[in-house]
């Protein structure tokens, strides 16, 4: 496993991390997410990514069972805020902030957490407010970096021109082969502020492993066949995406990589990105998927990629 520092903190951070939303606490059995677990911690994974509202609860407080048999200087714990936890309770107010915040800390059974990040931007509280009851936070030492999800580049330069509140130093972007979003706006303004990347859904939820083939039924057990999580795939099971993702076979086969590898490589070329995270419903995909650190693709590799995948790509 290699390791990347995150943005202006002084975290290191591994190449690929280990998400938890629709697996652990929800769909993946606490035994097998132990084992998730264990297997991410021996492939060298020190980046756990969480969110309140995984479960409404349940992957922190899953989380926060499993990792008591590891130390907690080993690694580094991300969750978040913003999306409901209840009828009335949601946002970035000052007061969600803080309630939220004590509430992610009790079921993760930590004083801290490493990395706290605003899940989306708020339209309807002021940006000082959240910024100030962030860095309340950090100042009082419940949280040591923070950071935003899907936030739209303007409000991330907003806050970086305020003084005296904490900085932020990680973006958590949907960044793919697929799926390009954040290179217009988002990656530039990072890159320049000292921001590092921390990509979700690399994988496309599993499109870009090859496992769903065009025309046939996804494969039992994957989450394209549960109609509970399959919901937010969106348009990529449909087969004009996956005939194009098969094309992407030959490539992997001649870089010496599986799909999955060649797509967790391709998010890591880019040197604003610092982690990659992955979801993982057994430990066999946590082997797999580790050892995509470290691997370069050549030029003309990401050249045939990007020819390949050019009617299906989202910018
Ligand atoms: N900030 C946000 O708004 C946001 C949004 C989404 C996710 N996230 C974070 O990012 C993490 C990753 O998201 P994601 O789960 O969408 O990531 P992903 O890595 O694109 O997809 C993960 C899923 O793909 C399948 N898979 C993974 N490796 C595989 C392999 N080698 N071979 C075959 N199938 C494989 C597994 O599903 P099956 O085995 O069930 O098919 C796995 O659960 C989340 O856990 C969460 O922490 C954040």
């Amino acid at each position: 496993m290699h390791y990347r520092k995150l943005g202006d903190s002084d975290l290191e951070v591994s190449e690929i991390a280990l998400g938890s939303w629709l697996t652990y606490g929800v769909g993946v059995a606490k035994e097998q997410a132990r084992n998730c677990l264990r297997q991410a911690f021996d492939s060298g994974i020190n980046l756990i990514d969480t969110a309140n509202v995984y479960g409404r609860g349940a992957a922190e407080s899953v989380l926060g069972e499993l990792l008591r048999e590891f130390s907690r200087e080993d690694y580094v714990l991300a969750t978040k805020v913003y999306f409901p936890m209840s009828a009335t309770d949601r946002g970035l107010s000052a007061a969600q902030i803080s309630l939220q915040l004590d509430g992610s800390l009790a079921r993760l059974g930590t004083e801290y957490v490493d990395l706290y990040q605003c899940h989306r931007y708020d339209h309807e509280t002021p940006l000082e407010e959240t910024m100030a009851a962030l860095t309340q936070a950090v100042d009082a030492g419940k949280v040591r970096y923070i950071g935003f999800s899907e936030w739209p580049a303007e409000k991330i330069s907003a806050a970086l021109a305020m003084s005296g509140v904490a900085k932020f130093v990680s973006s958590q972007p949907h960044y793919s082969m697929l799926g390009r979003w954040p290179e217009a706006e988002v990656i530039p303004v990072c890159r320049e502020n000292g921001i590092s990347q921390i990509v979700f859904s690399p994988l496309e939820q599993g499109v870009l492993t090859g496992k769903y083939k065009p025309g046939q039924p996804p494969p039992r057990g994957s989450r394209g066949s549960d109609d509970a999580s399959n919901q937010f795939m969106g348009d990529w099971l449909k087969n004009e995406v996956l005939q194009a993702v098969q094309t992407l076979r030959t490539l992997a086969d001649e870089a010496g990589l599986t799909m999955a590898q060649m797509a967790l490589a391709w998010v890591l070329q880019n040197d604003n990105v610092a982690a990659t995270i992955i979801g993982a419903s057994r430990p066999g995909q946590i082997v797999e998927n580790a050892a995509a650190s470290g691997v370069r693709l050549d030029v003309a590799t990401m050249a045939a990629i990007d020819k390949n995948l050019r009617k299906v790509i989202h910018r």
